[in-house]
């Protein structure tokens, strides 16, 4: 058999016909592979098609007479999972679910799979990463032992292939994308070349048939492992499995889906029994009685679309020797150190001599600047003693000037806020563009929103007694 070697780097994927030291895609050192195809260059293309010398015409469907594929979905039965899918498991697609290794991947595929199953629907595991028992062990937990649920423990991208294609299941996992490897190509499993072909020719199985298939794949930190990065092109949905490890929440959010809106959380707990959904995920993340001691301040974060109130909980403290000590759960400690900063140059609470611990309860992690007013609120409050005026919820961006920017979609933090019983929120003057592009002038809002231009005024509206900050 003609034998074909390119070079490929494990950093961006890029193919290069020889070695060199450095990736000519992305410039990375030491990064190229060599990776032999036992197959004569374009034998692969044409073998995976079956199609003849020549292709010939095929027949042309009207737009009109195909049948789409949203009216086909399987749905899982889990609320929180069908969500973030966009409704359930499109027949004949492959979707990619990334993670941390052991943030739950496989126990939460594993569920869905037994899901599916009792609903009458066959699905085939295929498991590369662990035995075929320690996939059962897992499955006794999560009460997963259920008729119609196959297994199948092999690191055989061919055996794993004639085993779809036989069994035509509505729903295959491949666990792990990493574990599978091609005895096509030289590589080992997990390197760039064997986790695209992986990848390639289970797409291609799924979009033939009507199976669905789920990849699992996890992250690495460096780029010299293949990660589901070099596979976000080739299938049709990515979803993430996030989370603090030690934390019990787990978080899923698609970041490509190409049969539904990628602005979809789910939110669902790590228990000892499996992954279950929390029942009003708002409320979750809201841990201490109301109304509020000092320190605490709640802001309704926008995960996607989804609103979620969310409790940030500050303690500052008097330093001992040496320099004083400021760590974060949830939030970049930057933006914390960011926020000290301001607090002292335009509130005039100084922070100097003491210790700074923020957390964001409920084991999330936020992103979005609009959770800076409630972060410093939450440090005032703490530092003055005074907890913020019961039924407040706080959210907006702070700027280095100690100006307080509106939280974007303000009205819909509101709603959800009073969904949940409070009663107003403070955010800054939102600003409508005017025809030019400029600034315009502020827009009116509802009257349970209070606006406030700066920091100052900010304290002065949500801590229990105002005070008059020299
Ligand atoms: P796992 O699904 O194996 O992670 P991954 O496939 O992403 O690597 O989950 C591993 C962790 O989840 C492990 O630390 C134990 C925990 N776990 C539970 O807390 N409850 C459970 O019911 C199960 C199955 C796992
Ligand atoms: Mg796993």
């Amino acid at each position: 058999m003609p034998t074909r070697s390119v070079y490929v780097c494990q950093h961006c994927g890029a193919e290069s016909p020889k070695w060199a030291g450095q990736c000519p895609g992305c410039s990375a050192w030491n990064t190229l592979v060599e990776t032999v195809i036992a197959r004569g260059p374009g034998a692969r293309a044409a073998g995976r098609r079956q199609r003849s010398e020549t292709p010939s015409a095929m027949a042309v469907e009207q737009i009109s007479s195909v049948s789409s594929a949203e009216a086909r979905r399987l749905a899982i039965g889990i609320g929180e999972v069908d969500r973030v899918l966009g409704g359930g498991l499109v027949p004949g697609s492959i979707i990619l679910i990334g993670g941390d290794p052991g943030i739950g991947k496989s126990t939460l595929l594993l569920q869905v799979a037994a899901r599916l199953a009792s609903a009458g629907e066959p699905v085939l595991y295929i498991t590369g990463e662990e035995s075929a028992a320690q996939v059962r062990g897992r499955a006794e937990r999560v009460d997963a032992v259920v008729d119609g649920l196959g297994l199948l423990a092999t690191t055989e991208l061919e055996v794993a292939l004639a085993n779809i294609e036989e069994m035509a299941p509505a729903l295959a996992v491949v666990d792990s994308v990493q574990t599978l490897g091609s005895a096509e190509l030289s590589g080992p499993a997990g390197s760039v070349g064997q986790v695209r072909e992986v990848a390639a020719r289970l797409a291609e199985v799924a979009k033939r048939g009507r199976t669905c298939i789920a990849l699992v794949g996890h992250v690495t930190k460096e780029g010299t492992v293949a990660g589901p990065r070099t596979l976000e092109h080739l299938v049709d949905a990515v979803i993430y499995v996030e989370g603090e490890r030690m934390g019990a929440t787990r978080l899923l959010r698609s970041a490509k889906n190409r049969f539904g809106s990628t602005d979809e959380v789910g939110v669902l707990e790590m228990r000892g029994d499996g992954l279950v959904e929390v029942s009003d995920a708002s409320r979750f993340f809201i841990e201490s009685e109301q109304p509020p001691s000092a320190g605490s301040a709640v802001t309704i974060a926008l995960e996607g679309t989804r609103p979620l109130a969310v409790e940030i909980q500050a303690l500052v403290a008097p330093a001992g020797y040496g320099s004083p000590r400021r760590a974060t759960t949830g939030i970049d400690v930057n933006r914390v150190l960011m926020l000290v900063a301001v607090l002292a140059r335009h509130a005039g609470i100084t922070l100097t001599g003491h210790d700074v611990y923020v957390n964001v309860a409920g084991g999330l992690r936020i992103e979005e600047p609009a959770a800076d007013l409630a972060i410093a609120v939450a440090l005032a409050s703490s530092l003055r003693e005074r907890p913020v005026v019961a039924g407040s919820v706080v959210a907006g961006e702070l700027s280095l000037s100690g100006r307080v920017r509106a939280a974007p979609r303000a009205e819909r933090r509101l709603s959800e806020a009073q969904r949940l019983g409070f009663q107003r929120l403070v955010t800054g003057a939102a600003r409508g563009a005017s025809e030019a592009g400029e600034v315009g002038p502020p827009i009116a809002a509802p009257s349970a929103m209070v606006v406030v231009s700066t920091l100052r005024e900010a304290l002065q509206a949500t801590l229990s007694t105002p005070e008059s900050t020299a």
